[in-house]
């Protein structure tokens, strides 16, 4: 990883606007991702971490507690700017997320993705998750790591 690229946690709700209309392939964070956002951020042991270089956006990862299984905690967001992916950024990010959940004693980390994103779902089987079924969404690929 480049050394002048910096992780830090948000502390801050109002630094998550940073991240409005940040894309990379086909995904975007629009209004209701943004929104989506800034509602779980509030909950307890939510883990934003945003990755830059100087001012320049470089990455960011989200986990929370927001998933209706007990003790669960749940990658809701990431994503590595164009210019910086294939770097090791997402594997970093992510890794960061696992060891977070682990250290709040959580049973394990769920994640989603749309079928066609093979970079995720190469990225989650990285980490072991297991492909898992869900009877409350079908439009994409649950992932799950139990501890
Ligand atoms: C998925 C994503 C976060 C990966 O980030 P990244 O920083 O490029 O990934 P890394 O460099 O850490 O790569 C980690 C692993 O992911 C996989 N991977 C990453 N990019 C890949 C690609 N284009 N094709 C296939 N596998 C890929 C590989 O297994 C890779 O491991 P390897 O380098 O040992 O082969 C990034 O592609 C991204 O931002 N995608 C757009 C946003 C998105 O789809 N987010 C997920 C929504 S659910």
């Amino acid at each position: 990883m480049d050394d002048n690229i910096i992780i830090h946690s948000i502390i801050d709700e109002k630094e998550i606007d940073l991240l409005k209309d940040k894309t990379s392939f086909r995904y975007t964070y629009d209004k209701a991702t943004m929104d989506s956002l800034k509602e779980h951020f509030n909950l307890k042991d939510s883990l934003y971490l945003l990755a830059k270089k100087e001012q320049e956006f470089v990455a960011f990862c989200s986990i929370d507690r927001g998933w209706w299984e007990d003790n669960f905690f749940f990658i809701r967001e990431i994503l590595v700017d164009p210019h910086f992916q294939n770097l090791g950024m997402g594997k970093e990010l992510m890794s960061r997320c696992i060891e977070h959940a682990k250290e709040n004693k959580a049973v394990g980390v769920v994640t989603e993705t749309a079928f066609e994103n093979i970079p995720m779902q190469k990225l989650c089987e990285k980490f072991h998750f297991q492909k898992w079924h869900n009877s409350q969404w079908n439009e994409g690929i649950t992932y799950k790591l139990i501890f």
